[in-house]
């Protein structure tokens, strides 16, 4: 399995014929480095919540793709009802798909969807525990630190993808805890430094943290795992 930082928190796994966009924050992040005309062969997209840097591009690269959008109900109805194909879940539930297990997992944070000048409902904004070839990642999505979290110690993560930037998230501090709860394999810090109020030293994080391996991905790196 090949897993692609494409910035902020959006990421691309790969696996057989499987690929998978998290957050697609691409044409309005201006530190990345291509464009939605780049990517290739997208068959799912995964949007933790309805804000504009993870909901992001995420109409025009489905329909562009005819790839189905994993997400909760109320952003999977505003998808659908602006032509998008979508498979709804929500906080708690597990699904096996042909690809793999996907379960919503808590977030708190917000959700809302701010779309032509008007605020949609998002409903509750989650992340994602994903099985894959027998590998199990963890996308936090936006989220402070919860005691939910130890919940994870038994999806047994391999990766986990928390957010450090504070101010909207969690800070260092608090993901630091969030890795003592999860216990993963691997942790790959993301949305900082995208805005001037998420700055956060990725070398800081990596200091911090114990009996987890802090892997920090620039913009288009990849991990083999
Ligand atoms: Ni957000
Ligand atoms: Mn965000």
């Amino acid at each position: 399995m090949k897993i692609t930082y494409l910035g902020h928190s959006a990421f691309i796994i790969q696996a057989n014929g499987f690929k998978g966009l998290i957050d697609p924050f691409i044409n309005g992040n201006d530190l990345c480095p291509i464009s939605t005309n780049d990517l290739t062969g997208i068959t799912h997209i995964f949007v933790t919540h309805g804000h504009g840097d993870h909901l992001g591009d995420t109409v025009e690269i489905a329909k562009k793709h005819n790839a189905l959008v994993i997400t909760n109900y109320e952003i999977g109805q505003f998808l659908a009802n602006n032509g998008v194909k979508v498979h709804s879940m929500h906080i708690g539930g597990r699904m096996k798909f042909d690809f793999g297990t996907v379960k919503l997992t808590s977030a708190l944070h917000g959700s809302g969807i701010d779309y032509n000048g008007q605020v949609f409902n998002g409903g509750n904004p989650c992340g994602f525990c994903f099985k894959i070839n027998g590998i199990n990642i963890y996308h936090a999505g936006d989220t402070g630190l919860s005691i939910e979290m130890k919940l994870l110690k038994d999806e047994k993560i391999d990766v986990a993808l928390l957010p450090i930037g504070g101010n909207y998230t969690m800070d260092i501090d608090d993901a630091v805890k969030a890795v003592k709860f999860i216990e993963p394999k691997f942790v790959v810090p993301m949305h900082y430094n995208s805005f001037d109020v998420i700055k956060a030293d990725p070398e800081e994080f990596k200091s911090k943290v114990k009996n987890s391996k802090v892997i920090i991905m620039k913009y288009m790196d990849e991990i083999e795992i």
